[in-house]
């Protein structure tokens, strides 16, 4: 035999010399849940080791992750049901505590990167990312909503927005709603291929947002389609998204891979609460190696062409390997 690969996977010098992808704790951004109140550390009951959290014990938590040099975040509210209304009004109210989390989490931590979520869905009393007429989900009429909401986490200091929505025009109208209030420099993290996926169920859990009537296909993506997914990228690139996400990621490698291909904005990859909570649950059986399927779960995510992942694993990623 001339050729012999397996000369290369002798000795560990050897394997970190020719490792093809590698994951470093830069790559990584840590999904945090945000309540109102004062002292609270609720854990999420199908995402165990992920809580809700109320700003004081959040600073720390954040605090921590720096120290392990962990410094990106994304942030969602849990709204009490009772400041939810059809409009997503509270989404941009000036009193909102999520808005002014954010301004105090980049007031302490300025050298942090903090991303925002776009959507009505945790402020709707519908539980859907779009206004609900009907029963049916209107496109136009969201957008000025998503605007407002946009405008306002700019304002209150965030360095990303993420729309995760998934209406059409909605890169485009939040663009020139931030240009037009003068955030020119705040860049969209956009949620271009969102698929209607069941792997979002522990994150609706932590948030109490699912629908109340109804699914979200009519707006999310079919899981069955990828080419569609180059649409939606060719459409966020041309309407000024800054980075294009993929999610769910473990399940969608293919879709990743697709993007990373055919176009050169930075990827990143949600890897949604159900794929985390699906490996807790096999370890917690004894059934998996939490310690080496965790890390390989990322590292596929990175191999398939992800720049950046979004995983609730952050944290115990930095502590345990970077
Ligand atoms: C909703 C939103 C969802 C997630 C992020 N933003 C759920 C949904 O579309 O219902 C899911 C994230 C996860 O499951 O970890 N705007």
């Amino acid at each position: 035999m001339n050729q012999r690969p397996r000369r290369n996977r002798r000795t560990p010098a050897l394997r970190n010399m020719v490792r093809e992808t590698r994951l470093t704790v830069d790559n990584l951004i840590y999904p945090l849940f945000l309540v109102d109140g004062k002292k609270i550390k609720k854990e999420v009951k199908s995402l165990p080791g992920n809580y809700r959290w109320s700003l004081d014990l959040l600073l720390g938590e954040i605090e921590a992750c720096m120290e392990l040099g962990l410094r990106n975040f994304i942030l969602f509210p849990a709204v009490k049901e009772s400041l939810k209304d059809k409009k997503a009004t509270y989404s941009y109210h000036p009193k909102n505590f999520y808005l002014k989390a954010a301004k105090a989490i980049k007031k302490r931590f300025p050298e942090c990167c903090l991303i925002s979520d776009v959507a009505m869905d945790p402020y709707s009393s519908d539980g859907h990312d779009g206004l609900v007429k009907k029963g049916m989900i209107i496109n136009d009429m969201t957008l000025p909503i998503l605007g407002k909401m946009a405008v306002a986490q700019a304002r209150a200091g965030f360095d990303l927005i993420g729309p995760s929505d998934m209406m059409d025009g909605r890169i485009g109208f939040i663009r020139r709603a931030l240009d037009q209030a003068g955030y020119v420099d705040t860049g969209i993290m956009s949620y271009c291929a969102k698929y209607a996926s069941a792997f979002y169920g522990p994150f609706r859990d932590a948030l109490d947002s699912a629908p109340k009537a109804g699914d979200k296909k009519t707006y999310q993506m079919d899981p069955a389609n990828k080419r569609e997914a180059l649409i939606e990228a060719k459409l966020d690139i041309a309407e000024g998204a800054d980075f294009l996400m993929v999610k769910p990621a473990i399940h969608y490698l293919d879709v990743i891979h697709s993007l990373r291909e055919n176009t050169h904005l930075p990827i990143a990859a949600y890897h949604v609460s159900g794929e985390c909570a699906m490996l807790v649950a096999a370890a917690q059986k004894g059934w998996l190696d939490f310690d080496q399927a965790m890390p390989e779960a990322l590292l596929s995510i990175r191999r398939a062409g992800a720049d950046v992942i979004l995983t609730y694993f952050a944290k115990m990623w930095a502590a345990k390997y970077s």
